[in-house]
């Protein structure tokens, strides 16, 4: 680390009239050089990015073979520290502030790149934004150039894609007239849904909740299977002790009369029932319900 510090410096010393900037994008922040481009692509890849973060990819080389300078000049995902990426959706209206410190003119574009198809990476859906002449050699640079507006591909375009930090990016290229630099600019987006946080705390609520509804329904269903004792005491011989206090106030009056007729008739004809059943007769209707019910539970018994 020493030994390259210290290669820095003396390429920085070196160097120092290309420290001047093109365009420079202000915000949000884009891709910078780490240690993971530094072996991907070599030291002078590394050392021209570390001195002008705003430069173009020709004054890179040379570069490792697989260094792939036309996706944001090479600079990696995992190089970024991860408050850097943007968290997204389709269909965002978003701004890059731009400074066009050395206008160049030419065409330039924006759009949303997948990473992971390897290479230079492929467009979603069509270009965000174009220019034809942008930092123009004359006259004031546009309004439109220093806060420079597009608006993301809607969700049916990007589909599935952008679902993980690292997958996409958007980026503004821009050529000079003669095509002989080229300028590659990258800001890192996710999609919100799929935001590594959002899926964390999305778990974490639908583990809360699970719990929640699981035991709600328990709840409920034990007072069910509680319940079964209800339809037992309609079947006297299983529970007696439940039929008496149950089959009491549900014995219909009418069939109550029948069984205080019935026993009474009963009554009549022995001995031990006589004097029951006369008295019953000298109570009345209201009566005979009454014993109709005590004698019911007797019998029942
Ligand atoms: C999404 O964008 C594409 C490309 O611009 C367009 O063809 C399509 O109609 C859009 N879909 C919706 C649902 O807006
Ligand atoms: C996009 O920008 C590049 C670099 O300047 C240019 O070569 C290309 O023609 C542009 N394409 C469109 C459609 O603007």
């Amino acid at each position: 680390m020493v030994y390259i510090a210290a290669a820095f410096a003396l390429l920085g010393l070196a160097r120092l009239p290309a420290v001047l900037a093109h365009a420079r994008v202000n915000s949000p922040p884009i891709r910078t050089p780490g240690n993971d481009h530094l072996q991907k692509c070599g030291q002078p890849s590394f050392t021209t990015l570390d001195l002008d973060a705003t430069g173009h990819i020709e004054e890179q080389e040379p570069v490792n073979a697989g260094c792939e300078l036309t996706l944001c000049r090479g600079m990696l995902f995992s190089d970024q520290p991860a408050s850097n990426v943007q968290t997204v959706k389709a269909s965002q209206a978003m701004e890059m502030g731009i400074d066009c410190t050395i206008p160049h003119g030419g065409p330039a574009n924006v759009s949303l790149i997948d990473t992971t198809v390897g290479g230079a990476g492929a467009f979603i859906g069509s270009f965000l934004k174009t220019f034809d002449d942008f930092c123009p050699t004359t006259g004031p640079t546009p309004a439109d150039q220093t806060k420079l507006q597009y608006t993301l591909p809607n969700a049916t375009t990007i589909g599935n894609k952008c679902q993980k930090a690292g997958d996409c990016v958007v980026q503004l290229f821009w050529a000079t007239p003669d095509l002989s630099q080229n300028y590659y600019y990258c800001v890192d987006v996710v999609m919100a849904a799929a935001a590594p946080k959002a899926i964390a705390s999305t778990r974490r609520k639908i583990v809360k909740a699970k719990p929640t509804v699981a035991q709600a329904p328990k709840v409920v269903v034990k007072p069910t299977v509680n319940s079964t004792p209800a339809t037992i005491a309609v079947q006297p011989a299983v529970q007696p002790t439940v039929i008496a206090q149950v089959a009491v106030p549900a014995v219909p009056k009418k069939k109550a009369h029948h069984m205080a007729s019935a026993i009474s008739k009963f009554a009549t004809t022995t001995s031990v029932g006589r004097a029951s059943g006369t008295a019953l007769a000298a109570r009345g209707t209201t009566a005979k319900q009454n014993a109709g019910r005590r004698r019911a539970r007797i019998l029942w018994f």
